[in-house]
């Protein structure tokens, strides 16, 4: 019987080893993933919605009447917006791993009408002249995600504006860089994101 106990655990274990594709025996740890989304994907299914949800979740808006100030409040509210933050913190790994596509073959990227926006291969060969430039950018990023993470679990509002705030420049900085850096008249052209 105590054989039996025993057996179950070492079975699951080699079962998981059979199915993984290269793990690293000292560690088993994976030692590459296997990438099924674009940039275009993850910006569009993962990152824009996380992040949009963050926003909208916190503001403060002075009128006539005062100030209202919006923010999560139960917990069930901050638990919402940390599982978004996750997702951005996590996100920024997902984009700087080896192989990933900028995007699908003929797929247009969004404003690719406009003056200045540059077309998938365009981007995708910025990105592969330095991947460490963008990796840089990309964990700069996540580093305002995880702000944002240790604001929230503090319940700190005020933070949690600020931390939201800079992940907005972050969002930017990459775009001016890798999407639209000749973008004609960048006043005409204003951040995707219009959250205040
Ligand atoms: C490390 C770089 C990087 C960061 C950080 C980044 N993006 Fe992007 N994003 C890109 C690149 C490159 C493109 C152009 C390729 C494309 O269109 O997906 C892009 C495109 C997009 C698009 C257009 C997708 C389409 O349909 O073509 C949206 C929307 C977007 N990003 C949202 C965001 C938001 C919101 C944030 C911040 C919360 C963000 N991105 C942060 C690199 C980044």
């Amino acid at each position: 019987m105590k054989f039996l106990v025993l057996a179950i655990p070492v079975v699951i274990i080699s079962g998981l080893v059979a199915c993984s594709d290269k793990i690293d025996s000292s560690s088993n740890k994976v030692e590459s993933a296997k990438l099924v989304a674009t940039i275009q994907d993850i910006m569009v299914a993962q990152i824009d919605p996380a992040a949009d949800a963050l926003w909208e979740s916190v503001s403060s808006t002075t009128t006539a009447e005062g100030t209202e100030d919006k923010q999560p409040r139960t917990e069930e509210e901050w638990s919402i917006v940390r599982h978004h933050a996750i997702t951005l913190a996590e996100a920024a790994n997902l984009l700087v791993l080896e192989g990933r596509r900028v995007a699908a073959e003929g797929k247009l990227l969004e404003d690719s009408h406009v003056p200045g926006v540059l077309t998938a291969d365009q981007v995708q060969k910025k990105i592969d002249l330095d991947p460490h430039r963008f990796a840089n950018i990309a964990y700069e990023f996540q580093d305002y995600a995880k702000e944002a993470l240790v604001a929230i679990d503090a319940r700190d509002t005020e933070a949690f504006l600020i931390a939201g705030g800079k992940l907005d420049q972050a969002c930017e900085k990459c775009h001016q860089q890798y999407w639209y850096p000749d973008a004609v008249n960048p006043a005409k052209f204003p951040p995707l994101t219009t959250h205040k």
